[in-house]
């Protein structure tokens, strides 16, 4: 419910980037529905999912869009980041290489989107702690280098989902 004959204040666009079987889809399917799946397929294209919340006395629907990690399944690059506000970049803490393609992702993201976009790194997969690639001091300099806001999460066990997107969603704001 909620959703009904509700004013909203703001509309804000955020955009899930990363390698394909990091967690995006899922990322998102816990933060709009509260829900997880181990089967999730690849995404193909692009989908979104809005949630509507209160910050500061403003109803803000965020629209959050995801896209293919894969090349060849992936939506036409400018329009999938034309109007984003916010950026989730999204890696899996136990794949090295997630991670270093996340300078990648990054300059796609900033050779398209508004300069003053929000970004939040995100390590995901988090509760695989013992196989873990990525130590969280390598990904906290690279965000303090790139001017990035950094979270680790589960999406799996609902650890800091909602703080992430909220986080982005607040600095939007
Ligand atoms: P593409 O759509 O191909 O770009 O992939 P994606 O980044 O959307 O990955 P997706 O969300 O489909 O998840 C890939 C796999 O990782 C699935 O088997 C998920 O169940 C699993 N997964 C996602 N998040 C987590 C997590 O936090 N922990 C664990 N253990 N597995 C996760
Ligand atoms: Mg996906």
């Amino acid at each position: 419910g909620g959703d009904f004959n509700q004013k909203i204040d703001y509309v804000f666009k955020v955009v899930l980037i990363g390698d394909s079987a990091v967690g995006k889809s899922q990322l998102l399917a816990r933060f709009a529905r509260n829900e997880f799946s181990l089967e999730s397929k690849a995404t193909i294209g692009v989908e979104f999912q809005t949630k509507t919340l209160l910050i500061d006395q403003k109803t803000v629907k965020a629209q959050i869009w995801d896209t293919a990690g894969q090349e060849r399944y992936r939506a036409v690059t400018s329009a999938y980041y034309r109007g984003a506000v916010g950026a989730m970049l999204v890696y899996d803490m136990s794949k090295r290489q997630s991670f270093d393609h996340m300078a990648r992702w990054l300059e796609e993201l900033r050779g398209h989107a508004d300069k003053n976009i929000v970004i939040m790194l995100i390590g995901n997969k988090c509760d695989l702690g013992t196989l873990r690639a990525v130590p969280t001091e390598d990904a906290q300099e690279f965000a303090e280098r790139e001017n990035l806001y950094f979270m680790e999460t589960s999406a799996l066990e609902a650890t800091n989902v909602e703080s992430a997107f909220l986080t982005v969603l607040t600095e939007i704001y």
